[in-house]
């Protein structure tokens, strides 16, 4: 496990239902470690992948009875609780009291299943806009990425990269300059307000105009925007599956109270392109691991949310991902 108390105490997403009811018994990697996901009777089930026995995969396995995981080796069979309730070389015997597999919390929310490896003392990050049903949700992802969780949501809080990344999408290079603003570090994370930039075709009208976002670290590897207007409400909630300090998973919440007729894939493609985009840059970047002395790599005023979201996490002791 990668031993990091900031991350192994938070709940990260591992998985979204649809994939969870396809695959049945799901293996994810979470922070360095195999876990079972499972579910029975509407309720989620996460466990160390791995049977006591011989240490085989469970998740090869298969459940059984409806409530229960059989591993697939000798056939060791796990109730709800993760006890050993069955071996069937020895159908009389009582199963040893010591043959209980490891288990982890897991809940739903967002669509999403969520396990902690330890004690969470936060809740997972709000996202306002899920249970408002004037706003449209869509799902982007699972993009899986050979870099650091804390490198992408950075990248996701930097804004000055757009007319160049996502030229005559989000920015074009005629009109690079990053008027300055304010972020702070507040109770509830990172937050940046009027965050401006310049974009070719921001309400789709074909005609330029400086746009605002207001721009949130809620916890190490959730982030979340809001592209600021009177009208039209764009949002995005951005959450990271760290499987390894180097290989993760983003996951992209869209949210949008307009544009109910535009089709989802289309609004998923313009997500993915984006995507794609900063994949090269983000994957490129050296160290891997982000670093937390500000004394490292060079910071303007521009970059002050990626400045505020460096110190956030050396505030709270975060050291996976830091160089
Ligand atoms: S290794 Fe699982 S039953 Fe033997
Ligand atoms: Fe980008």
């Amino acid at each position: 496990m990668i031993n990091d108390l900031v991350l192994i105490n938070d709940w990260h997403p591992v998985a979204n239902m649809q994939q969870l009811h396809d695959k049945k018994l799901m293996s994810i990697r979470l922070l360095g470690e195999d876990v079972l996901v499972w579910s029975s009777q509407g309720r989620i089930y996460a466990w160390q992948d791995l049977c006591i026995h011989r240490g085989t995969k469970l998740s090869l396995g298969e459940i059984v009875d409806g409530d229960k995981v059989q591993c697939p080796y000798h056939g060791w069979t796990y109730n709800t609780e993760g006890r050993c309730v069955h071996i069937p070389a020895h159908p009389e015997q009582t199963p040893p009291d010591k043959a209980v597999v490891k288990t982890y919390q897991a809940q739903e929310r967002y669509g999403f299943i969520w396990v902690t490896l330890g004690k969470p003392e936060h809740d997972i990050a709000p996202f306002p806009e899920w249970d408002n049903d004037a706003y449209r949700k869509i799902l982007c992802g699972p993009y899986t990425m050979d870099a650091c969780g804390t490198r992408i949501v950075e990248n996701f809080l930097d804004i000055g990269h757009f007319p160049f990344v996502h030229e005559g999408i989000l920015g074009v290079k005629e009109r690079p300059e990053i008027e300055d603003y304010e972020s702070e570090i507040t109770p509830e994370g990172v937050l940046s307000k009027g965050v401006k930039v310049y974009q070719p075709d921001p309400y789709g009208t074909g005609l330029g105009d400086t746009v605002a976002y207001t721009y949130r670290a809620i916890r190490p590897l959730t982030a979340y925007l809001l592209k600021e207007s009177d009208g039209p409400s764009f949002s995005i909630l951005l959450t990271i599956t760290p499987h390894e300090t180097v290989g993760s998973t983003a996951w992209m919440w869209m949210a949008m109270n307009y544009g109910h007729d535009l089709p989802e894939n289309e609004l998923i493609a313009w997500q993915d392109e984006i995507f794609e985009q900063d994949r090269p840059i983000v994957e490129s970047q050296r160290p891997e691991l982000l670093p937390l002395d500000l004394q490292a790599e060079l910071h303007l005023n521009s970059d002050r949310t990626a400045i505020s979201y460096r110190k956030w996490l050396n505030e709270m002791g975060l050291t996976f991902g830091t160089a």
